[in-house]
Order: structure tokens, then sequence, then C-alpha cells
């Protein structure tokens, strides 16, 4: 997109012409693109591009914007503004004290001890698709795996049939890519389209699925509506998708490159490789959000005035030296790695234990089968922004 002028109360030596989804050096590596940019700025920049708008760089100003609704609103969360004005959806666009219903409603539906409950049915889905290429020596991640991977979770979270879902994908990829094949609009419609008679049916028909739970909650006296119903259901479906199709992406290329890493991860039991997956998104962020500017206000230095977006580059929070030290290693034995890949604050991820357990039992029961594997030669591990960073085809190959 073509720079649009700078307004007059940003400082010029705030000014960094970059694009975020379009990062220099980002297309060979992501989080390092991310990282040289951290190194060389100050703790929040201006860039002209994308209809214009301030990112916060230093983890802990991205943690303060965050965390801080009474200054920074969740209104537009999309970069850039003009995009991000058509998302309304619930509950990322709605400020507490609006939000906290909707979130206990989530955290209910998405519990540990209800995604525990899961973790048989997830490893089943893990296994069968590894088992499916095991034998063949090669396989493409990405299409063959990570894809397929999360929408089945998904598909069985919200209980609507397998056969749904290379067009449930499809929607979830046109609403979280720039420039996708169908417009976010679009993709929105047909979503809605699709779950308008399932919302229908769970309401009169209840069943022990999250669309059944979103229908019939309680919302302190009243129930929630069905537009409120199809809002949160696409929510789910878009925040637990496209985030876990790519994170996988960056754990596998990172294990088929360093034999060590994946040797320790081999090596460990459940629990070990439960609490390595903090390491692992501490490393590997991949989440670009945007908070908006409540009203006129001083913040480290600079003059941010209503209305303008702060970019939230949620993968280079933890990258940041001074929070934690070595960022690029990933350090099984790192105490408490701080970071915001699920965000922070009041809309930080209700899906993050699901999340982590997708991403504990794919790599036990890839490592159970597939303990060595190398990058294949026509693999294309070049990166693309985006609201979720991602590789573009990561194909695996191993001696059989
Ligand atoms: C790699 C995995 C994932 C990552 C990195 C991730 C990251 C994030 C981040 C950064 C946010 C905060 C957005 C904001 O502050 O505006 C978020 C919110 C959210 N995530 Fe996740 N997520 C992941 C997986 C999931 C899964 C599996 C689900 C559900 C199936 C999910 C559901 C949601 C929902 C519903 C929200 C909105 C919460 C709110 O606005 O209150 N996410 N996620």
């Amino acid at each position: 997109m073509e720079p649009v002028p700078t307004p007059a109360h940003v400082d010029p030596s705030r000014v960094v012409d970059i694009d975020i989804y379009a990062l220099p050096g980002s297309a060979d590596d992501f989080h390092a693109a991310w990282k040289a940019l951290q190194g060389g700025s100050p703790p929040i920049v201006w860039t002209p591009r994308n209809e214009g708008h301030w990112i916060a760089l230093s983890g802990a100003v991205m943690a303060e914007v965050q965390s801080d609704h009474e200054r920074f609103s969740n209104r537009i969360i999309v970069i850039p503004k003009s995009v991000g004005a058509q998302h309304g959806l619930i509950p990322t666009t709605i400020d507490p004290p609006e939000h906290r219903p909707y979130r206990k409603l989530l955290n209910d539906g998405m519990s540990l001890a209800k995604v525990r409950k899961m973790h048989d049915s997830i490893r089943h889905v893990a296994a069968e698709l590894v088992d499916g290429f095991a034998a063949r020596g090669r396989c493409d991640f990405t299409a063959e795996y990570a894809q397929v991977f999360p929408i089945r979770i998904f598909m069985s979270l919200v209980d609507i049939p397998m056969d749904d879902a290379d067009s449930i994908r499809l929607w979830a990829e046109c609403m979280t890519r720039p420039n996708p094949p169908m417009p976010f609009e679009d993709a929105k419609r047909a979503f809605y389209a699709y779950l308008d008679p399932i919302v229908t049916a769970r309401r009169a028909s209840p069943g022990d699925d999250l669309i059944s739970h979103v229908a019939t909650a309680d919302m302190g006296g009243r129930a929630l509506t069905h537009d409120e119903a199809l809002a949160l259901s696409t929510q789910i479906l878009i925040a637990g998708v496209d985030t876990v199709v790519n994170f996988l992406g960056f754990v596998l290329l990172h294990l088929a490159r360093h034999p060590e890493v994946r040797h320790e991860l081999a090596a460990m039991n459940s629990a070990g490789v439960a609490s390595a997956t903090h390491e692992l998104f501490r490393r590997f962020g991949l989440v670009t959000i945007a908070r908006t500017v409540k009203a006129d206000m001083e913040f480290h230095g600079v003059q941010l005035e209503a209305d303008e977006l702060v970019c939230i580059p949620t993968q280079v929070h933890g990258l940041d030296e001074r929070i934690n030290a070595c960022p690029m290693q990933t350090d099984f034995q790192r105490r408490a790695p701080r970071h915001s890949a699920f965000g922070s604050g009041p809309h930080m991820c209700p899906g993050q234990e699901l999340a982590r357990a997708e991403v504990a039992i794919t790599l036990e029961e890839w490592l159970k089968r597939i303990p060595d594997f190398r990058v294949a030669a026509d693999a294309d591990t070049r990166c693309s922004g985006g609201i979720v960073g991602q590789i573009n085809r990561l194909v695996l190959e191993w001696d059989r």
C-alpha cells in the first residue's frame, strides 16, 4: 500500500517506512525480521504504510497497550483501519465491561477441564494423519497435516460434519489473509449462511458441543441473540484455525533444522512436552493485532491522537532481550518465559489451552513415528505476513 502523508503531530524521528505485512527480510525469517526492527528502533514508532499507524515494539509497551482498555480500545484491531472497521466480531471488538459476559461464556466453553476431555480425540486425529504418510518418507506438512488437523479439531469442538471442512477452511483463510481470493465480508457472509440453520437447530435441541453452549448461554438473565451466536462462533473459527496451522509450520521447520531440539523433545514425557510448548509459543508468536487510541495522550515520548491505531506484533514481545535472555534460542529450561503470543489483558486468547494441547499432542505423535526429518528441496519456506504470519509450504522428508 502506498504511504500516506505523516500527520504533523508525529515526530519525524519516530517514522519508519515499513509495511507490517511485508517487513524487509521477513520472507526469509519472519521472526528475525521483526527482531531486527525491534533492535534498531525506539519502543514505539509510526509507519505511513497501511493508511498510517503506530507500532509498539518493546515488550513492555506491547503489554501495557494490551492490558489498558481504559486508554486503548478493541473497537478496531485489524490494520488497515478501513478493513478493521468492517470486522465487528464478538468478543474481539468489544471492550470491558460489555466484553466480560461473552468472555465468561468462552472461558467456560474452552476451559482446561473441557480441553482435557478432548485429548483422546485430538490424539486420535494426530496419529491418524501422521500414520497416513509416515511410511512414505515425505509429506507436504502444510497441506497434509497443518491445514487439516486444527480444522478437524474445530469440527469436533462444534460438532459439524467433516465433509464441510474444505469450505470452512477457505472461509477462515479469507478472513485472516491480506488479499484473499474472497473478500472478508463475502467469506463472513458465507460462513454465517452456513452456520445459520445449525445455530437454530442447536438452540432448539442443544448437544454437548461449543455451538450449543454458545446458542443457549445465559447472559445474565437473557439468552444470546441469534446474530450474537453467529458472530461468536465465527470468531472462534477464525481465531482457532489459521493460528494453529501456521504455528505448527514454524515449529516443525525449526525442528527440521535443529536436531538437538527435536531430540530433546522426543526424550520428554507428555508433561515435559506440554511444558515445552510455553517456550515454543514465546519463540514463535505470529499474530499481529492492533488497538484503537481512545483519546489524545502523551505516551512513551510520542503524541497519540484519538482513533489512531497502535499495532501489536505479538511475535516480537517474547523476543525482546530486556524480557527474555538469549531470546532467539529455544531453551526448554527457561523459567516462566514471558510473551504475548496469546495476547495479554482482557482479550487474552481463551483457546490457549486447546492450542497448547494441539501442539503438544502433535509433537508427541509426530516424534514417536518420525524422530528425524529434514526440509525437502521443493519446500517453499519463505514466510508471508498477515494478521497471522505464515510459512508458504513446508515439505518434509525422512529416511524410511
Ligand atoms: C497458535 C494458536 C493461537 C494463537 C497464537 C492465538 C493468539 C491469540 C491472540 C494474540 C489473541 C488476542 C487478540 C486481541 O487481543 O485482540 C487471541 C484471541 C482469541 N483467540 Fe486465540 N490463538 C490461538 C489459538 C486459538 C484457538 C485454538 C482458539 C479457539 C478454538 C482461539 C480463540 C480465540 C478467541 C475466541 C479470541 C478472542 C478473545 C477475545 O477477544 O476476548 N485461539 N488469540
